[in-house]
């Protein structure tokens, strides 16, 4: 990765009159799951200055408060699909932030860089964009609120001028007889990015008959809206497979309208319209769809900027430079350091440290095989830069013996056959860890979820879950694997 100056920044402030100091030259960074593959892309061009405003307080969290919701731009996807406000009010919000990449990339990528990236299959989008959300940006000379549709000029372009930073995004409440979903094609389940995708939204009145609809589909026009001409036809008529068909058939003649017909109409003319009509079918059940390891809880203040707990009490103040002085936690062990800022933890634990049990895989959030975990979290270790764990806490796998014992986890591994050529076998620790740390008892469903970002090439899995399934911690009753 080429050199930067690293700036670590705690307030709006100090973030927006670094942006407008260095104009061009600077660039925001948050959870860093887009920007830090970009800058490792052959030929990129990477800013002089990276502003890392991870740990400004005031951009973390959800609220609500005269009938709105209100989300700072740091919010996690995991914050966001653990959200009961959400989950009341947005829930397709929740469905559609379960959906992207693995429980690593959602630990660590935020929602305003999901909208700020501005690519084409940002999940967060549509549902944001059917809710009717507006975005707040703020510079050093003041603020102005658009509304989220109008943010984007095309993909991975918005109308955010240099040195503005997205500090809100916020929509209405949906009324309590409102039902919503958000449908997501990919190639595979997890770590996939949207091939198409809809949100939708549907309130049916007392009279049975659709009194408003909105339709918002993902990487089918060149940017995001709703498609009224297909809305349109639903409001004032009673609800039936029939009309959600061809609401469906017009969506995709919309989107052919606008986009011509390319190498992908073949696919998507017919997918497009069973998408939309899937997701208003959806709206008429009870709940929306959800996510399959959806478990709301009352996480709605703080963001990435709150001082996470379990962390060293460090006053957290600003620092810059190529290369800057932390103070960490790793394993347990308090460390002062000097780290190159265009480090990544990844390189710091197995280059600089020599701990070389966090593997090296794909180095772009996909394998897992770097997973660790900061503050408790699952992270890929290839995805956050070392001066950002400065006042926080890293466990490796190195860091899961004991006294010279074996983890559990690692015991249970040994007796289950779970690694072959081992490679996988630290980030599976680590995302199995992080998994029972927080839920002792998980389902089948959950181990699966929780290892979704862990590629292995050797096992098939089964193994693998059953170790986890079966291991023995405290307090923890067995279940039956079936082996
Ligand atoms: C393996 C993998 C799988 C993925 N799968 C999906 C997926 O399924 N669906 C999906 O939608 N995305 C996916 N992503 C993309 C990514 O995780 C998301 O877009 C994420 O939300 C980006 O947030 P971030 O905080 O990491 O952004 P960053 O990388 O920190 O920033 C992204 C951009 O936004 C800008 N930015 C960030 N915050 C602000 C702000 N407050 N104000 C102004 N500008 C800002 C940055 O300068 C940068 O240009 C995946 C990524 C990886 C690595
Ligand atoms: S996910 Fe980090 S090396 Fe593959
Ligand atoms: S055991 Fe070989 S990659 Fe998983």
């Amino acid at each position: 990765m080429k050199r930067f100056n690293f700036f670590s920044v705690t307030t709006i402030d100090e973030a927006c009159g670094l942006l407008s100091s260095y104009g061009p030259d600077a660039a925001a960074l948050a959870g860093g799951t887009d920007l830090l593959i970009e800058f490792r892309r052959p030929g990129a061009k990477v800013p002089k200055v990276l502003v890392d405003i991870s740990r400004v307080n005031e951009l973390g969290g959800i609220s609500e408060s005269d009938g709105h919701i209100s989300i700072k731009p740091l919010t996690s996807h995991t914050q966001l699909l653990r959200s009961a406000l959400l989950q009341k009010f947005a829930p397709l919000l929740n469905s559609a932030a379960s959906s992207i990449g693995s429980p690593q990339v959602r630990n660590r990528g935020t929602v305003g860089g999901n909208i700020m990236n501005a690519a084409a299959c940002a999940d967060t989008v549509p549902p944001l964009i059917a809710l009717g959300a507006t975005v707040t940006l703020q510079s050093k000379t003041g603020s102005r609120e658009m509304s989220l549709a109008e943010l984007f000029v095309k993909p991975y372009q918005t109308r955010a001028n240099l040195g503005e930073l997205l500090t809100a995004v916020r929509f209405k409440k949906l009324p309590p007889d409102t039902r919503s979903a958000f449908i997501k094609l990919g190639r595979r389940n997890a770590l996939a990015i949207s091939r198409l995708s809809v949100a939708a939204i549907l309130q049916t009145g007392k009279d049975g008959k659709i009194a408003d609809a909105r339709i918002v589909p993902g990487a089918a026009f060149p940017t995001w809206k709703r498609v009224t001409a297909a809305e349109n036809m639903l409001i004032g008529e009673k609800p039936t497979p029939k009309l959600f068909a061809a609401a469906g058939q017009k969506v995709s003649e919309e989107m052919i309208k606008e986009t011509g017909r390319r190498w992908s109409t073949e696919y998507k003319e017919p997918v497009i319209a069973v998408l939309v009509r899937r997701a208003l079918e959806q709206c008429l059940l009870a709940q929306s769809e959800q996510s399959p390891s959806f478990n709301p809880v009352a996480m709605e203040a703080g963001g990435k900027g709150k001082s996470p707990s379990g962390s060293q009490s460090l006053t957290l103040n600003s620092f810059s430079g190529q290369e800057c002085a932390i103070s960490t936690t790793i394993n347990g062990r308090s460390r002062t350091l000097t780290v190159p800022a265009n480090c990544t933890l990844m390189d710091l634990l197995r280059d600089i440290l020599g701990l070389p049990g966090t593997k090296c895989g794909c180095e772009v959030g996909e394998c897992g095989a770097c997973t660790v975990l900061l503050d408790g979290e699952a992270v890929n270790s290839c995805l956050v830069l070392a001066p950002q764990i400065h006042g926080r806490r890293v466990t490796t796998v190195e860091g899961l013996t004991l006294n010279g014992k074996l983890h559990p986890l690692q015991e249970s591994f040994m007796d289950h056959d779970a690694a072959h050529c081992g490679f996988c076998t630290p980030g599976m620790l680590m995302s199995a860890k992080s998994l029972l740390d927080s839920n002792p008892h998980p389902a089948e469903r959950e181990i699966r979820t929780a290892i979704s970002g862990n590629l292995c090439r050797c096992t098939g899995y089964q193994q693998i879950v059953e170790a986890i399934e079966n291991t023995s911690v405290p307090g923890r009753a067995l279940r039956q694997s079936g082996k």
